[in-house]
């Protein structure tokens, strides 16, 4: 048993069974011994799953140059006098993993567009100490341009900015609900001797926010339907509008609209866990070494994002997005450049993972919301 789950045990002891949600809390964020505040390689060949960011450097300079066209919006210069001001581009990443995304948006920004470093403000808000320090090293080269910060400490100062989210939102604990005989309950986790067991508890007094969140999914469920709720993400999203003077939003991740997410495909929730690079059900092993994760509801973040002032834009498959930013393009060059060389080819060969047909970009959509 390793002390993750000792604590674990520990706690329901002494008090009493715990939702899903704080289970998947501690499996994932205690300070500790939490699976994103360990120093175990998580993202990459060495880790338990791969991001865009890490398959690519085609993900984050295609957003780089998404970033410059937001910018001259938001400030209302067009992209071709840009040089001519001195206007300041903030970037806010949240969650950003290895740092992989930040160091392509900063290099493309440099190297490619030709933007000045000095205009561009990069801020990281990474809830983890660990991966603080992953993103520092990586970064360093960008020290000048890169702050981390926590959302909270801009609320007093709003900003014109542009809030980047890759891939976060599924790492945000849920709540797993299901309906079984016309009542409504929530997954638990007890102890049976000295091992960890789930039960479905129904819900007595339904908590307002669950409620609420209820009411907006406007789906017809059927009996023993299980669906994960993210009030974490409701809670994220007036986070960063609070810090959004003016700007734009891009939420890329794994997930859907409610007629796909609850389709008799999921007839289960979306809960899954990945641990070097396979997916399994088991939650209760390898707790604080392996990830949890769960697709999100787009539909729901944009229900909730009109409530905080921020417009939905467009929604899209990401393979589209990509494609919409010029991803063939890049392809074309990169073999026009380089035909034959084994670098040249395996570049080539990441970046088709964003959009062959049952591939990565076919699952991850992309969500760009506006504040005006
Ligand atoms: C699946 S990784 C994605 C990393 C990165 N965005 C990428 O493209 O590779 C999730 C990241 O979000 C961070 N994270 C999770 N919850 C967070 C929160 N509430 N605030 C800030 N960072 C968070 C994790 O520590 C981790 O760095």
């Amino acid at each position: 048993m390793n002390k993750l789950q000792e604590q674990i045990i520990n706690q329901i002891k002494s008090s009493a069974p715990i939702s899903f949600y704080e289970f998947m809390k501690m499996a994932l964020y205690d300070k500790e011994f939490g699976y994103y505040f360990t120093s175990k390689e998580k993202i990459g060949r060495s880790g338990d799953f791969y991001t865009s960011s890490n398959i690519s450097s085609a993900f984050g300079a295609l957003l780089a140059k998404e970033c410059l066209e937001m910018h001259s919006k938001i400030i209302n210069i067009p992209l071709g006098k840009l040089h001519k001001f001195n206007n300041i581009l903030t970037i806010i990443e949240v969650g950003a993993g290895t740092g992989q995304l930040a160091f392509d948006i900063l290099y493309t920004m440099e190297k490619e567009l030709n933007f000045p470093l000095a205009k561009i403000k990069y801020l990281i808000q990474e809830i983890s100490p660990a991966m603080q320090a992953l993103q520092k090293n990586l970064l360093a080269p960008f020290s000048s341009q890169i702050e981390w910060i926590e959302l909270e400490e801009l609320k007093n100062s709003p900003k014109e900015a542009i809030i980047i989210a890759n891939e976060v939102i599924d790492s945000f604990p849920i709540h797993q609900i299901r309906w079984y005989k016309k009542e409504l309950q929530e997954l638990y986790i007890d102890i049976d001797g000295e091992k960890l067991t789930p039960f479905w508890q129904n819900i007595e007094k339904m908590p307002k926010n669950i409620a609420f969140y209820l009411e907006h999914l406007s789906f017809e469920f059927v009996d023993k339907q299980v669906i994960e709720i993210n009030l974490e993400a409701i809670d994220w999203l007036k986070q960063i509008s609070d810090v959004l003077k003016k700007g734009f939003v891009i939420i890329i991740d794994y997930g859907d609209l409610s007629d796909h997410l609850y389709s008799l495909d999921h007839f289960e929730g979306t809960l899954r866990c990945f641990f070097q690079h396979m997916t399994n059900s088991n939650y209760l092993e390898n707790i604080g070494s392996q990830d949890i994760t769960t697709d999100v509801n787009f539909e729901i973040l944009m229900k909730f994002a009109q409530y905080n002032k921020l417009e939905t834009l467009s929604f899209m498959r990401q393979a589209d997005y990509l494609i919409k930013l010029g991803l063939l393009d890049r392809l074309q060059k990169m073999i026009e450049l380089d035909p034959s060389s084994f670098q040249s080819l395996k570049a080539r060969l990441a970046i088709k993972n964003f959009f062959i047909p049952g591939g990565i970009s076919d699952h991850f959509k992309v969500l760009i919301l506006k504040k005006i």
